[in-house]
């Protein structure tokens, strides 16, 4: 059977909380204008789906300051946490323990739907996109991370990263049942639903738009989180895969080093 959660061990561990800080700060600041071309009511309704510790519901919260915004995550750990960290914007903001498979959410209820970093984790990302268009209304929007493990370039040095990026993602993908590269293959997903307005744009998370350190330490926290369920699902030891992330940091953390991950933003609207 498959396991709905895989990667559920990873999503729970303390580097993951590092992670989405890291993530969010390296992100948001490009993900703003994307975010305020969608046509929205005055009062929108939010859904922030597979929210983790809330650090896109706060900043939804805060960039749309008449919004609600509802957070659903199955990780209490982290719904604790979005509920301390953010107590502040409370009940404008609120967080629930819900599965994106099955939301408790009537049928066209969100204006808006986001869904970021979490398509990639999870198997059956078509059911789950199913599943966030049942719970937005007419007109509203869909706007989804969707990672893509083809698209991280880093340089070459004594180990050569692009046979890291070749092998471990496919490899991962196989053993876990998910896409590691649903960043391009969204779009058909949401062409197939006769969604409309459908774009692809890329947040570029590279050493010249994102801070050294900020893109040095999602690298971290990658490393420490999953290398080794790397070397359980992949070929790459565990070893070969700190050995490989800690020359990624290396090579971002050098002043004249260049590396760039490539985020897919992928977007659309319900017809009416
Ligand atoms: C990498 S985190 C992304 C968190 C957040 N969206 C962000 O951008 O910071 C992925 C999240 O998806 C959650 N998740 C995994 N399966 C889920 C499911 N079936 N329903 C709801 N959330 C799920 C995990 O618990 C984790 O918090």
């Amino acid at each position: 059977m498959t396991n709905l959660n895989p990667q559920a061990k990873q999503m729970a561990d303390e580097s993951m909380v590092r992670n989405l800080d890291a993530q969010a700060r390296a992100i948001w600041p490009q993900e703003i204008p994307l975010l305020r071309r969608y046509l929205l009511p005055s009062e929108p309704r939010i859904l922030d789906a597979g929210c983790g510790t809330g650090e896109a519901s706060s900043r939804l919260a805060e960039l749309f300051a008449r919004a609600t915004i509802l957070g659903v995550d199955i990780l209490d750990s982290h719904l604790d946490l979005a509920r301390r960290r953010h107590a502040h914007l409370a009940p404008r903001l609120s967080f629930e323990h819900q599965s994106v498979y099955e939301l408790r959410c009537a049928d066209r209820s969100f204006d808006l739907t986001v869904c970021r970093h979490v398509l990639h984790s999870i198997p059956n990302a078509d059911r789950v996109i199913a599943e966030l268009r049942r719970v937005t209304r007419p007109g509203g929007y869909l706007h989804l991370i969707a990672e893509d493990y083809g698209m991280l370039h880093f340089q070459r040095g004594q180990l050569d990263p692009r046979d890291f990026w070749h092998l471990v993602p496919t490899q991962f993908g196989a053993a876990t049942q998910t896409d590691l590269f649903v960043g391009r293959d969204a779009l058909g997903i949401l062409a197939a639903m006769k969604l409309q307005q459908i774009q692809v744009d890329y947040i570029v998370v590279d050493t010249l738009r994102v801070p050294r350190e900020t893109f040095a330490a999602i690298i971290e926290a990658w490393r420490d989180g999953y290398a080794e369920a790397i070397g359980e699902y992949t070929e790459v030891r565990r070893e070969e895969a700190v050995a490989y992330f800690n020359q990624m940091i290396a090579n971002i953390r050098d002043p004249r080093g260049y590396a760039v991950w490539m985020v897919p933003v992928v977007s659309a609207r319900l017809p009416f």
